[in-house]
């Protein structure tokens, strides 16, 4: 072991469980591809005060988890906590939403940051696959988007999961639903800290999981009551075509989330066999955020998918997936020349797309199939010195441990008709 550690709250990926986690980004990622999003990459930091302004001045992401600092050039960054406001900035940067062809469709993957305490399914730096659809205001762009997060987890074969649906209101309906709830919130017994947050983002309140605060909950003032005639058809169009698609979700009146930026549509992933960090993933709808951020306005909605976490709900539900095969085929050259010619028949194979390993250090026979066994490939190619006399190598089935003398230049057709 070496003097150093990974740092707390952070974990390394490595094989073989790190494919597991390749195999869910891409199952994350694929209802994206042929619904025609694009792929966008952002830089992991960004101006701090992009997320301030973005993700909310008041929310825990910015006062307590954000991994800001200053440069030596005396810039303000921090390190990304979440991917919507980095997208939205770079698709207003790039003029994307001036092409003409709105809504922007775009999807990411990459590692995110946030300073919180960790434990299971919570880790200071995760991984998430995300989607944001920029630029639309149109309940079956919503719709889509939590149909293709619910393709993706069942493509996974994941059973145990549900969708929390919400609406947070507008500009118009939200404002008058928060001064009564506030109103509420002011005649209950809380502790300071949580009276303070009732002045600066009180629906945030109805989220405290606390017992003696939920206690005190029942009876609150809720956003269905107060959503505005618009909001009310947007969020029924949304129910409908969810309905409709046969994606079975769950009315989540008090679902608010941890972002400040959310209007209307929200929701969330949760998975019923992970304890107390449940939310495999979420998003909702923010049509405020561009001009937040100094953009013009563009309605917008969005999600996305912890991958740490979905990687858990797998090993919750006892699902292995399906994974493809690393090496087909193992190399074990015995002597100096059959190295030779074996090492270029290996790039051969590799070449045609067969996947294949070599064994490399000068083994001896036995070391040798103990590492093409270890490899897990299929079969083994053994040359030895009598084999290069008579131009055939010796093909090895690893299951049956049948082996068979096949001519050196019919090797790729063999292999190629054996592997299907
Ligand atoms: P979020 O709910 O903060 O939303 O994060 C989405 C998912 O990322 C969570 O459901 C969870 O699976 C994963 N996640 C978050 N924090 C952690 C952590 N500390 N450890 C492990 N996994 C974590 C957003 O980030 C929004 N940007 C989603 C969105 C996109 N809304 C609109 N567009």
């Amino acid at each position: 072991m070496s003097t150093f550690k990974a740092p707390k709250g952070t974990y390394d990926l490595i094989p073989p469980e790190s494919a597991t986690f390749l195999a869910v980004r891409e199952a994350i990622a694929a209802p994206l591809r042929t619904s025609g999003y694009g792929y966008i990459e952002t830089p992991g930091f960004e101006n701090v005060e992009l997320f301030a302004r973005g993700v909310g001045e008041s929310t825990d992401i910015v006062t307590k988890e954000m991994y800001a600092f200053e440069t030596k050039g005396g810039d303000k960054l921090a390190l990304r906590p979440e991917g919507t406001a980095s997208v939205l900035r770079a698709a207003l940067e790039a003029n994307l939403h001036k092409a003409g062809n709105l809504p922007v469709k775009l999807w990411y993957s990459g590692s995110y940051y946030r300073y919180e305490r960790p434990q299971k399914g919570r880790y200071r730096h995760f991984s998430q696959v995300g989607a944001e659809a920029i630029g639309v205001e149109d309940p079956a762009v919503d719709a889509e988007l939590i149909i293709l997060a619910d393709q993706a987890y069942r493509s996974l074969g994941l059973r145990n999961f549900r969708i929390l649906l919400n609406s947070l209101g507008d500009r118009e309906c939200r404002p008058v639903y928060r001064a009564a709830l506030q109103d509420f919130l002011r005649g209950l017994d809380l502790d300071e800290d949580t009276l303070r947050r009732a002045e600066i983002n009180p629906l945030r309140v109805l989220d405290d999981k606390r017992e003696s605060v939920q206690k005190q909950l029942t009876g609150a003032p809720l956003l269905r009551d107060y959503l505005c005639d618009a909001c009310k058809t947007y969020h029924e169009e949304v129910r409908g075509l969810l309905t409709t698609a046969g994606v079975a979700f769950e009315d989540d009146l008090k679902l608010v989330r941890g972002l400040d930026y959310y209007t209307r549509t929200t929701f969330e992933f949760v998975h019923d066999g992970l304890g107390s960090q449940s939310a495999v993933g979420g998003g909702g709808r923010y049509d405020g955020l561009s001009e937040m951020i100094g953009g013009p306005a563009l309605p917008s909605v969005g999600w996305a998918l912890g991958v740490d976490r979905t990687v858990l709900a797998l090993e919750a539900e006892g699902i292995e997936l399906e994974l493809p095969a690393v090496t087909s085929v193992f190399a074990v050259p015995l002597g100096e020349e059959a190295r030779r010619v074996l090492f270029a028949k290996v790039t051969e194979l590799r070449k045609a797309g067969i996947a294949a390993d070599f064994a490399y250090g000068g083994k001896g026979l036995k070391a040798a199939m103990k590492a093409a066994n270890r490899s897990g490939a299929r079969y083994a190619l053994v040359l030895g010195e009598r084999d290069l006399a008579d131009d055939v190598v010796q093909l090895k089935d690893m299951d049956s441990g049948e082996q068979s003398a096949v001519a050196i230049a019919e090797v790729l057709t063999e292999l190629r008709s054996r592997l299907g």
